[in-house]
């Protein structure tokens, strides 16, 4: 640490959800240091500009120092029965459609590491995916990797599979999931009264420093360009 820096410190931590194209450049960094995966710039646009609101960035002061990436996806869930006729149909009281979350990315800079960023930064893209109506969420990571283990299943992700070989460096994959419980879905980012026990995890305040951040993220952001249109002119390529 540089003489005269502030220590990393988690009150000074606000997360904000993600809001311009400039942040994508401070994710794809942090998450090209430390993911043993390569992904090219189409994929974080895919993701990111597809489920924007499933995006959340941790910042200290202008710098950015967590990410969290994920998707969403809608499943049919009917099974089809066959009715007296030998015809395939569908129980009518069946729900019609259910959506299950995915985390794709999650970073945290390594001098804020085991300040709880990278839970809360979890905590917020599963109620994220919560309110638009997920009933799951899962991840891979690799089976090596303690924190990451160690993270989710603190928060109550549970080990559904093992993938062999699954990266590109040759290491196994563990599949994790969540559960979420539907029939109390609703909730409301105003209050924390309509939380399961098991995902209720200080909501409010996060969400309240969201929404207080947002004015100093936006002139991180303008910094950004400006600094950025100074030195390239260039806002995202690969
Ligand atoms: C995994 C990662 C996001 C964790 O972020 P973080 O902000 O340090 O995590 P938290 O502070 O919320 O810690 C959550 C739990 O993990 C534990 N943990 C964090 N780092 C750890 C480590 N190096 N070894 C053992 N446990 C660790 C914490 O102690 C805490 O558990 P506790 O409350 O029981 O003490 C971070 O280490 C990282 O960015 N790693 C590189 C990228 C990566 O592996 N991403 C995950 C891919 S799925």
């Amino acid at each position: 640490m540089a003489l005269g820096a502030e220590e990393p410190s988690a009150g000074r931590i606000k997360f904000v959800n993600y809001q311009s194209e400039v942040q994508m450049i401070d994710i794809k960094e942090l998450v090209q240091k430390d993911l043993s995966e390569p992904y090219s710039v189409y994929t974080y646009r895919y993701f990111i500009n597809n489920w924007s609101k499933l995006c959340f960035l941790a910042y200290d002061k202008n710098q950015c120092v967590g990410a969290i990436v994920c998707k969403l996806d809608a499943r049919d869930t009917r099974d089809p029965v066959k009715s007296s006729m030998g015809m395939e149909t569908y129980d009518s009281n069946a729900p019609v459609i259910t959506y299950k979350g995915y985390i794709a990315m999650l970073v945290v800079k390594e001098e804020y590491r085991k300040l709880k960023i990278g839970s809360n930064l979890v905590k917020l893209a599963v109620n994220a995916m919560r309110e638009s109506r997920a009933d799951e969420v899962v991840l891979e990571t690799e089976v090596t990797n303690k924190p990451a283990l160690k993270l989710y299943e603190n928060l109550g992700f549970l080990r559904d599979k093992r993938l062999f070989r699954y990266y590109l460096n040759g290491v196994d994959a563990l599949r994790l999931k969540l559960w979420i419980d539907t029939s109390k879905r609703e909730c409301d980012h105003g209050t924390a009264t309509n939380i399961p026990e098991t995902l209720n995890w200080g909501l409010t305040s996060a969400m309240a420093s969201l929404s207080v951040d947002n004015t100093q993220t936006k002139s991180a952001i303008s910094e950004k360009t400006s600094h950025d249109n100074n030195t390239t002119g260039v806002i995202a390529s690969d």
